[in-house]
């Protein structure tokens, strides 16, 4: 089992690194598809240092999230009352926690990696500073602030805490970027598309076709016996506009200024900016989730590995809690590796592989039945749990490695 260190009269998480030849799993479950589909039961300091060793991990990792334990001084509970994790450090303590895991982190992602670092605002600023260190400032690619949950009545003399952040990395300049997009709404369609052309009903909207800055060649030349406006080019040369006319692109005013038409249905969307609001965690009654504290929204998950990775890429999460990463790269069609210190993490994550997720009611029900709590890694004992008519629906296979 991973060393703990004593920091006063308590155990923290180990913050050095084992000899390889001391770091040792053994294998529960194998995993009977093609890929890499792993689950480690340990302090991913371990797994870390042994991945580096790795030859089909090591500098092969496309993505990686992590929302590591946020320094919050509380520990957390999961539905049915069982301890999940203790998420109590000093600064000085995490900060070093945090530092030797990302160099590993770091080491492990490919030429075209990025990582994801989901924090609260305690420790978002320590980390961003120690993570421009780390994978440099010119990588670093932004910080997502994502709605966590609706208003709150905050009885303390502040605002209401209801967001918290994702800092961004790559690691070099030529990540994985496949650009996400929103849906266009009909209101945002009405307002930012007003116009519908006549004879084909298509809808477009009307911008200029110049652009702020002189040109000395063809698109700061005349076009229909007219320079571009002082200070300004043609967005595209003379022919091209004429072309662009004879196709009907070119909107005509009542005292013949061209405005160029844009169609609504050459948008692919609207492109995603870095505030999320659509992605709170769970927080109704039919929401499926695992019951494990600080679960994450899957489909802001799938949003991440979508963007930033591929179908087949190697995606880790190494902080997994439930598994939320884990099983949305598997639904995208990536391998993935999973690690988590907690027996609870670990259960939580077992059983959802398997069976998948529960409405948040039935763990309503289950307090006041006052059922046992599972024993961990009895698959016959999860199922037993659940309502009868339910069966595994997940199935997803796996190797599990848990530290010796
Ligand atoms: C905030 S939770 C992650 C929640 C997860 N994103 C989800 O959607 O369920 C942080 C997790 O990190 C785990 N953890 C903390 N220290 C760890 C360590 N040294 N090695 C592995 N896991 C660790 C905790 O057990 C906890 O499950």
């Amino acid at each position: 089992m991973a060393v703990g260190v004593t920091i006063g009269n308590r155990q923290v998480f180990q913050q050095s690194l084992l000899p390889q030849q001391d770091i040792k799993f053994k294998q529960t479950t194998s995993c009977k598809t093609d890929g890499i589909k792993r689950l480690y039961h340990a302090d991913n300091l371990d797994v870390l240092n042994l991945l580096m060793y790795d030859k089909s991990v090591s500098g092969k990792v496309t993505l990686i999230y992590i929302d590591p334990p946020y320094n919050t001084g509380g520990a957390f509970e999961t539905h049915d009352f069982k301890l999940a994790y203790d998420d109590r450090f000093g600064i000085q303590e995490y900060l070093s926690f945090m530092r030797i895991r990302l160099e590993l982190m770091h080491t492990l992602l490919s030429d075209e990696g990025s990582i994801y670092v989901h924090l609260d605002s305690n420790m978002v600023f320590h980390v961003k500073v120690m993570m421009d260190e780390i994978f440099g400032m010119q990588n670093f690619k932004g910080m997502i602030t994502r709605k966590k949950c609706k208003s709150k009545n905050f009885t303390r003399k502040t605002y209401g805490n209801i967001s918290d952040y994702i800092l961004f990395y790559s690691k070099t300049e030529n990540p994985v970027w496949n650009r996400p997009y929103e849906e266009w709404s009909e209101e945002k369609i009405q307002k930012e598309y007003p116009y519908i052309e006549e004879g084909t009903g298509r809808r477009y909207k009307k911008v200029p076709v110049h652009a702020p800055g002189t040109r000395n060649g063809a698109t700061g030349s005349e076009w229909r016996g007219m320079m571009p406006p002082k200070g300004k080019h043609w967005q595209f040369t003379p022919d091209k506009l004429e072309e662009m006319d004879r196709n009907g692109e070119i909107y005509w005013s009542a005292n013949g200024n061209p405005r160029r038409k844009v169609y609504l249905e050459r948008s692919s969307g609207i492109p995603v900016q870095d505030i999320w609001l659509d992605y709170l965690d769970i927080n109704n009654q039919n929401t499926l989730i695992t019951g494990y504290p600080t679960e994450k929204n899957i489909d802001m998950l799938k949003r991440i590995i979508e963007t930033s990775s591929r179908p087949g890429d190697l995606v880790l999460d190494c902080f997994a809690g439930s598994g939320t990463a884990l099983v949305a790269a598997e639904e995208l069609g990536r391998n993935w590796i999973g690690v988590d210190i907690g027996d609870e993490a670990i259960a939580t994550i077992v059983n959802r592989l398997r069976f998948g997720s529960r409405p948040m009611g039935d763990y309503v029900k289950k307090k006041k039945k006052n059922v046992d709590s599972m024993p961990l890694f009895d698959e016959n004992s999860f199922s037993d749990s659940l309502e009868k008519s339910e069966t595994p629906t997940n199935n997803i296979n796996y190797d599990l490695f848990e530290e010796i």
